[in-house]
């Protein structure tokens, strides 16, 4: 079958990369995804195993709209009976740009009533609606007027790992964390620094990434569950060959520095939580007086505050300028990430780049810098 895994932009080279290492076929980087054909044990194994995705849709209807009747018109044309029972509930999540159709919910509400009113002319009866917890999630993708309707094979977005039950003031996406760290090329065989790590998700993504922890492992509930092809028996076998291959210890250091108590408390939860507690070393340390860079070497990769509110952006110049000084002194041994929304202030680091990447941090444009340890 047809597959297409979402991602954040920018992260598509790095979600095919993870494609290619799980040996998908036909992989096709898309804008804001990749598409890839695989099995039912495809769709099992890439939903463990992908780091970068926010879903993964199956694909069940093309078509061409140019109105809420067309719409309604196409949905009608599939037998909801090979995807839905009575007893299923079920929602739509739908997104629509640069189209005729500009109001998502009434479109979700039309392509609902398409399949509902199938079943009441076939049953009398129709499946119900759960926009909370629905045991089936049918993905409404529109954009140039051509629809594109998926069942999702993720439910709640993939991103949602499940160690991070507190929110920190600014903490990273986990996929997109995730995708800095390849993107910088962490692998696991080298020591790992965050020295302004927050509630830790560079070093929790950091730690599956060395263990070859798939993020899918411990989730309660993925969108195929309620697939009526769903085949249990082989969800549980893939699942079990992927837990495994989980190696059990570090071969390198993972540690993380904040300023704040509550930051250091988060993050002894959140590791601990993600099963890596005892693995991960995290202190109370304020990068303006101390040296996170020891004689070991590795990678150090951080995301520091923005400053997004006026007055803040003067406030953090010397906090990006330490920064530099860190790197500087960290020396050859240490090769230096920085991630940011805040072009003036990462040019306060005043060393040369090596590489830039761009991303978007939901919304906000950001930039991953890896610096030479010279002006
Ligand atoms: C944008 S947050 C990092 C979020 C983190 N990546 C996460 O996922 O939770 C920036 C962090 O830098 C810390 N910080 C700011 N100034 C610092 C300093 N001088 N020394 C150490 N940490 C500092 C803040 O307390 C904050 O937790």
């Amino acid at each position: 079958m047809r597959l297409f895994a979402t991602c954040a932009r920018g992260l598509e080279p790095i979600l095919t990369q993870e494609l290619e290492s799980l040996r998908q076929g036909n992989i096709e980087p898309g804008k804001g995804g990749v598409g890839f054909s695989g099995s039912l044990e495809d769709v099992y194994r890439t939903s463990l195993n992908l780091r970068t995705a926010v879903r993964i849709l199956r694909p069940i209807l093309e078509s061409e709209v140019w109105s809420t009747d067309d719409l309604y018109q196409a949905v009608a044309t599939i037998d909801w009976s090979q995807y839905l029972t009575l007893q299923h509930t079920f929602a739509i999540d739908c997104n629509v740009k640069d189209s005729e159709i500009t109001h998502s919910l009434y479109a979700a509400q039309r392509t609902k009533d398409a399949i509902c009113d199938q079943f009441m002319q076939k049953f009398k009866r129709r499946p119900s609606v759960n926009l909370d917890n629905p045991m089936m999630l049918i993905n409404l993708h529109i954009s140039a007027n051509q629809m594109i309707l998926s069942l999702d094979a993720s439910g709640d977005s993939l991103h949602k790992r499940g160690y991070r039950p507190i929110q920190n003031r600014a903490p990273l996406n986990e996929a997109l964390t995730a995708g800095l760290l390849m993107t910088a090329g962490y692998d696991g065989s080298m020591n790992l620094v965050d020295p302004l790590c927050g509630s830790g998700t560079f070093l929790i993504e950091g730690a599956w990434i060395a263990l070859r922890r798939p993020p899918g492992l411990t989730r309660k509930r993925f969108g195929f569950q309620g697939w009526l092809d769903h085949d249990q028996g082989l969800y549980s076998r893939v699942r079990e060959a992927e837990r495994q291959k989980v190696a059990k210890e570090l071969t390198h250091s993972i540690q993380g520095f904040d300023i704040r108590r509550d930051a250091i408390d988060f993050g002894h939860m959140n590791t601990k939580a993600a099963s890596v507690g005892n693995q991960i070393q995290l202190a109370r340390q304020d990068l303006m007086t101390t040296m996170p860079l020891g004689e070991s070497g590795g990678m150090m990769i951080c995301n520091p505050p923005y400053g997004e509110r006026i007055g803040e952006e003067r406030d953090l110049i010397p906090l990006y300028r330490r920064l530099g000084e860190v790197i500087r002194t960290g020396g050859e041994k240490w090769n230096c990430w920085v991630f940011s929304g805040n072009r003036n202030l990462l040019h306060e680091i005043g060393l040369k780049k090596r590489n830039e990447y761009r991303f978007f941090n939901g919304k906000i444009p950001c930039w991953l810098i890896n610096y030479e340890p010279t002006k």
